[in-house]
């Protein structure tokens, strides 16, 4: 309470110093270096929302969009409701940038075995670890700005079945 009761004084403060303090501030809020996960992402506060995915021995998703809001801490948990083992019938949850290839991706994806098929670039938002049935993973990330997001299981030859958006509100 005390936090935001500083942050709404500096905003007005900001906003009384005329548009050239309050720019400058701006400016530094969008800086590309990553905020800290403990830093208020939005000037109104956002719940946690925790998302439930499971998957199944039929290379399938159970849910092929959520809706979460910009700045929200997410947490997703994915479980594997079949029986094979990872190295059959794998999956994760895989978070791709706006504008990525998937069919690229997951080209890529494919030969980056020693890395659960999480290749290197940045592409990857968020991502969990593989799992085989039975298992279950998680993984909590900050839901970027407004938009839609292709999330994708990167196992080889899955994505064209599991794929889904993350829609940012
Ligand atoms: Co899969």
């Amino acid at each position: 309470m005390k936090k935001a009761g500083f942050l709404l004084m500096s905003m007005i403060f900001l906003a009384s110093c005329g548009s050239g303090g309050a720019e400058s501030a701006a400016s530094e809020e969008t800086s590309p270096r990553p905020a800290p996960k403990a830093a208020p992402a939005a000037e109104e506060s956002v719940e946690p929302i925790t998302l439930e995915l499971s998957a199944s021995d039929q290379m399938k998703f159970d849910k092929d969009r959520f809706l979460v809001k910009e700045g929200q801490e997410v947490t997703l948990n994915l479980t594997h409701a079949g029986e094979m083992e990872k190295a059959v019938m794998g999956h994760n949850f895989v978070l791709l940038a706006k504008g990525t290839d998937l069919a690229d991706f997951a080209g890529r994806a494919a030969s980056a075995k020693d890395s659960d098929y999480i290749p290197e670039g940045d592409e990857v938002l968020a991502h969990t670890g593989l799992i085989g049935g039975g298992e279950s993973t998680s993984v909590t990330f900050t839901a970027p700005a407004r938009g839609q997001y292709d999330f994708i299981c990167s196992f080889p030859g899955h994505y064209a079945l599991m794929k889904g958006k993350l829609i940012v509100q």
